[in-house]
């Protein structure tokens, strides 16, 4: 018998880490030794706007309501309906899809929202398909509750999602693509053209096969496509999809963990999918959304988000000048934070380790499952990216 504490799987899981995580660790310790104004930390996505000023006003409005018996109790598994209602109304404009408050479930964060998902669709052995470079996280979305991630390359020339190649990587065992776009890491936002063919591909898939395949479009940076792209609405484009997203990134509230996921109305027994969704998100531990978030959350819902464009639209633009003059290779992003650099000779950890060494942290593209780039996330003050570009130039020609 072992006499390890924890599982051999857990001890696969730690040994190879998060890159995100390492490097987040590395620059605390860059930090300590260097001083903070000397570090530039591209490496995590933590969004450090501040929120809407509504969320000032429903915290206000709360706090004035906590002599109120039960008002931070439990709630519904599927979290407050007039909260649900309200995000229903949200989503119909969204998804162009008449949704109502049944077809939509509040839980932690787009991240648990999404094991609620998977806890409810997967039988043991079942294979999911996403388009690499991918969210890391997603193998252990998946993996958590029996499944495995196929990860498909996207398509060379645009990170698009490659159909072609997805279709050939459906099995008998296949239930669900997971989509996410605007992409992290690569900033790309898929066409209606794409979901479009991709959905005709799923149909198909799905005869052919006996069962059905979810199409699962995860859109925390919907709100993030910039020089007037729209990101299209998955729902109306397939019968067997689902929107997941949460206010992390969009409302900066990504600590307290308000995700949801929609449920496309069209699709039979979507009243049995939502009943496993709530269960799932109950016996989880989640058990249902968190109290604050959700009058946060409603309060800011329909705030523009348009001084948050311009800000990171400006952060993009510095940086891509920043990295064009130090002369590395890259597409402009289209939406998220993210840029998404080739690595000069296809070495990601060998740029990444040179930019370290300049103090500029990264991530390599490894870690997403596409080797030979590295991201940078631009959800950083103005100052770090100005100061940036000697750490970027010096990298390039050590
Ligand atoms: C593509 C993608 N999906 C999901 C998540 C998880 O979001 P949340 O913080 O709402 O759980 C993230 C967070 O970085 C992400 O980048």
């Amino acid at each position: 018998m072992s006499a390890s504490v924890i599982s051999s799987a857990m001890e696969q899981n730690l040994s190879q880490g998060s890159l995100i995580r390492r490097m987040f660790e590395a620059g605390i310790e860059l930090r300590k030794k260097y001083g903070d104004d000397a570090v530039c930390d591209f490496s995590l996505g933590n969004p450090d706007l501040a929120p809407p000023a509504e969320a000032a006003r429903a915290m206000t409005a709360l706090a004035a309501r906590m002599s109120e018996p039960g008002i931070l109790g439990y709630m519904p598994n599927a979290g407050f309906s007039w909260a649900r209602e309200k995000l229903a109304a949200w989503l119909s404009s969204q998804q162009k899809t008449a949704l109502e408050a049944k077809h939509v479930m509040l839980g932690c964060g787009a991240a648990g929202v999404m094991n609620a998902f998977f806890h409810t669709v997967l039988e043991p052995g079942d294979e999911v398909l996403t388009v690499a470079p991918f969210f890391g996280e997603y193998r252990f979305y998946v993996g958590n509750h029996g499944g495995t991630l196929h990860p498909v390359p996207c398509r060379a020339e645009d990170f698009g999602p490659d159909v072609e190649a997805l279709a050939a990587a459906v099995t008998p065992r296949t239930r669900a693509v997971i989509i996410n776009s605007p992409n992290n890491p690569s900033g790309a936002v898929y066409s209606e053209e794409d979901i479009k063919s991709l959905a005709t591909m799923l149909e198909e898939a799905s005869k052919r096969i006996g069962r059905i395949i979810y199409l699962v479009a995860d859109e925390p940076y919907r709100f993030l496509a910039y020089d007037g792209i729209e990101v299209p609405a998955a729902l109306p484009l397939y019968k067997y999809s689902v929107v997941i997203s949460s206010f992390a990134k969009n409302y900066g509230m990504a600590g307290e963990r308000v995700g949801y996921i929609a449920v496309n109305p069209a699709m039979e027994h979507a009243d049995q999918l939502m009943d496993g969704l709530i269960f799932s998100n109950r016996v989880l531990g989640f058990v249902n959304p968190p109290v604050v978030g959700q009058y946060l959350m409603a309060d800011c819902l329909g705030t523009s988000t348009d001084a948050a464009l311009a800000i990171y639209t400006n952060r993009r633009n510095k940086l891509a000048a920043i990295l064009a003059d130090a002369g590395y290779e890259f597409t402009l992003p289209k939406g998220t934070f993210y840029f998404f650099p080739k690595a000069p000779g296809g070495d990601d950890k060998a740029i990444v380790e040179r930019l370290t060494n300049n103090l500029v942290l990264a991530v390599p593209s490894s870690g997403f499952g596409f080797p030979g780039y590295f991201r940078l996330s631009f959800a950083v003050e103005d100052a770090v990216i100005e100061r940036s570009a000697e750490g970027f130039r010096k990298a390039l020609k050590g």
